[in-house]
């Protein structure tokens, strides 16, 4: 089969997991690759059709080893077609857990083929300059490995008759699945001192918890803790004050900081 069209979907809040699925896009060298990112509020009133003539690489972050619910509500608006799916999850260097057996099975049931599978690796949400978790990642190792993936993706794609051909993808996990990210009704706070009032926040922010109002206004019981508030802000402004979060941070600091690689599944490696 021939690959005419790539489609990316993504809920990405920091954009790691889009860049993941960019290189992999990159790798297949197909013309035609179009972006549906359904990380912001509209995303999530998005009606989506996918065909059997095109491959969709799906991907979004790991919440507590499992997918983000968020993620989940929008890819279930998804009507997929016999279509050629590439499930992929990015980690902040801790584990994977069962998300990305929930992806691929999510996938399945919206009507796609899964035919590969990947967990990479992306800088944590909660890392910081002073207390890194895999920060700058997907770096460039992870890239070549991303673009080598979408090439060996795309010559076994090639090598098939048909899109509904069965692919056996044994993928880690457990089902029923466990985990899930820990209720906690926190949120960034604003460094009054420093804020321009410049509104970027609230416009990154998947859950629209942010408003300007003469100053920023958080809703932290929408707040999902994605951090794309604080990675996005010009000044600096937006930080995590509460304990119970910065205590997190310097736990994954100080017990992940042992590099990860990519985990590939349905290609020779
Ligand atoms: C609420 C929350 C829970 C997270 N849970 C995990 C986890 O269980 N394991 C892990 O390795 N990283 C975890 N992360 C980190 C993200 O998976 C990682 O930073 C990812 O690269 C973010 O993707 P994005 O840039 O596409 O938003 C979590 C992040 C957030 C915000
Ligand atoms: S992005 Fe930063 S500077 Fe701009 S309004 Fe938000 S907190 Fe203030
Ligand atoms: S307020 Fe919460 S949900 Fe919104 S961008 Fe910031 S961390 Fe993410």
């Amino acid at each position: 089969m021939e690959v005419k069209q790539v489609r990316l979907i993504y809920f990405s809040p920091t954009g790691t997991t889009q860049k993941v699925l960019e290189n992999i896009a990159k790798g297949m060298n197909c013309e035609n690759i179009e972006h549906v990112n359904l990380t912001l509020p509209e995303g999530a009133r998005q009606k989506i059709q996918t065909f059997s003539d095109e491959l969709v690489i799906i991907g979004a972050p790991v919440y507590g080893g499992r997918l983000p619910a968020d993620a989940i509500n929008r890819f279930k608006q998804i009507k997929a077609n016999k279509t050629m799916a590439i499930p992929i999850v990015v980690y902040g260097n801790r584990e994977f857990e069962d998300a990305l057996l929930e992806l691929k099975n999510l996938a399945a049931e919206l009507g796609f083929n899964p035919v590969a599978d990947g967990a990479f690796i992306g800088e944590h949400s909660f890392a910081t300059k002073d207390v890194p978790i895999a920060n700058g990642r997907p770096d460039s190792l992870d890239i070549q490995k991303a673009i080598d993936f979408g090439a060996k993706i795309k010559e076994k794609i090639t090598a098939l008759k048909s899109c509904d051909a069965q692919m056996d993808l044994k993928i880690p996990g457990r089902f029923p699945y466990e985990g899930g990210v820990r209720s906690m009704v926190v949120s960034p706070v604003t460094r009054e001192d420093i804020c321009t009032v410049c509104g970027l926040c609230a416009s990154v922010c998947p859950t629209e918890a942010i408003s300007i109002n003469g100053k920023v206004v958080t809703k932290t019981e929408l707040c999902i803790r994605c951090s794309s508030c604080i990675k996005n802000c010009p000044t600096g402004a937006r930080i995590w004050e509460d304990s119970a979060m910065k205590n997190i941070a310097s736990w994954l600091n100080e017990n992940c900081s042992i590099r990860k690689e990519p985990m590939l599944f349905g290609i020779d490696e």
